[in-house]
């Protein structure tokens, strides 16, 4: 996604959210936020691609703000909704954080976590982004409908390949999300809110792409997203060792 295009998610959504403000001034007698204000937010993004992490920060940050949901190995949890960050790019993860904290996804509590209050600046949002793409990902990520993958290679290498790579590796410039080897039902899930628009950060030229898919099409292709074995997989029985301490009896709470 071209500089364009990545403002033009962003102001869709801040002009939403304007209309919103707007309409709930009269009703709470609350101040309008300054513009500057949301011009801050919206570089944000930018500024924390330029930036040079520093990963052991990231590591305390992690530890601080990311761990009791995503996981000591940021696997995140199979089933669950919490998703593994784990071997993210770096540059995808600086957008996604940069985005929920402008409110352009749905997630009250990952606003909440990468908020300037509560994960700081972003200095901050690079560092974390650093130490989660380091982390190696699960090699028992949560499987589809193994019986659909031939035909979700297929649709695939059709329709999703261009954006998200071959084996589905994602691409840094353009920010396009790594998805293989990501839990099924967290796929699955941020597939119908980017289709039917809750994620409002999504790409357009996907949207489209997708508007026509039939429910078995989706489950096949997801499937095979789910199946595909990223390079950067943690041998059996792998843990992080920068979190040994930590309680690995631990389960994140259940959301929905
Ligand atoms: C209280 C639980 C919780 C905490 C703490 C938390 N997250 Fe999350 N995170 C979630 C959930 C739930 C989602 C899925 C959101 C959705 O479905 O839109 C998510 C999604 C994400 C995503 C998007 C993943 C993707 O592929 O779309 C990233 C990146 C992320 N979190 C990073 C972080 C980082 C970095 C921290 C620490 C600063 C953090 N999270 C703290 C619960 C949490
Ligand atoms: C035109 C490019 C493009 C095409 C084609 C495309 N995508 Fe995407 N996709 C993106 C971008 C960019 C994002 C991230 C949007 C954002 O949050 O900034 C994304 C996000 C996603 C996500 C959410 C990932 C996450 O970690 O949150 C999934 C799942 C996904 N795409 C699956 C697919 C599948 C399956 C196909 C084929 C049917 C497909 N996409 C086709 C560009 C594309």
């Amino acid at each position: 996604m071209h500089r364009k295009a990545l403002q033009r998610s962003y102001i869709r959504p801040l002009m939403q959210g304007a209309i919103g403000i707007l309409s709930g001034l009269s009703v709470f007698g609350l101040s309008q936020p300054s513009f500057a204000e949301d011009e801050k937010r919206l570089f944000e993004f930018e500024e924390a691609i330029k930036l040079t992490p520093d990963v052991d920060n990231g590591k305390r940050l992690y530890k601080a703000s990311c761990i009791t949901c995503h996981g000591p190995e940021g696997w995140g949890v199979p089933g669950s909704g919490y998703p593994q960050i784990a071997g993210q790019l770096k540059n995808v993860v600086i957008k996604q954080l940069a985005d929920f904290r402008a409110g352009n996804r749905d997630n009250p509590i990952m606003r909440a976590f990468s908020s300037r209050n509560s994960l700081g600046s972003a200095q901050a949002i690079a560092d974390v982004a650093a130490y989660v793409a380091s982390m190696p990902m699960t090699p028992h990520n949560e499987q589809g409908f193994p019986l659909r993958l031939q035909e979700g290679k297929v649709i695939y290498d059709k329709l999703c390949a261009d954006c998200h790579g071959e084996q589905g590796e994602g691409d840094p410039k353009e920010h396009v999300p790594r998805i293989q080897g990501q839990h099924y039902s967290y796929l699955s899930r941020q597939f119908n809110w980017i289709r039917n628009g809750r994620r409002r950060n999504s790409d357009e030229k996907m949207v489209k792409q997708i508007k026509n898919f039939t429910p078995p099409e989706q489950v096949a292709v997801l499937s095979y997203v789910a199946s595909l074995k990223p390079k950067n997989v943690a041998p059996p029985g792998w843990r992080n060792r920068d979190f040994h301490t930590f309680d690995r009896s631990w389960r994140p709470m259940k959301i929905r």
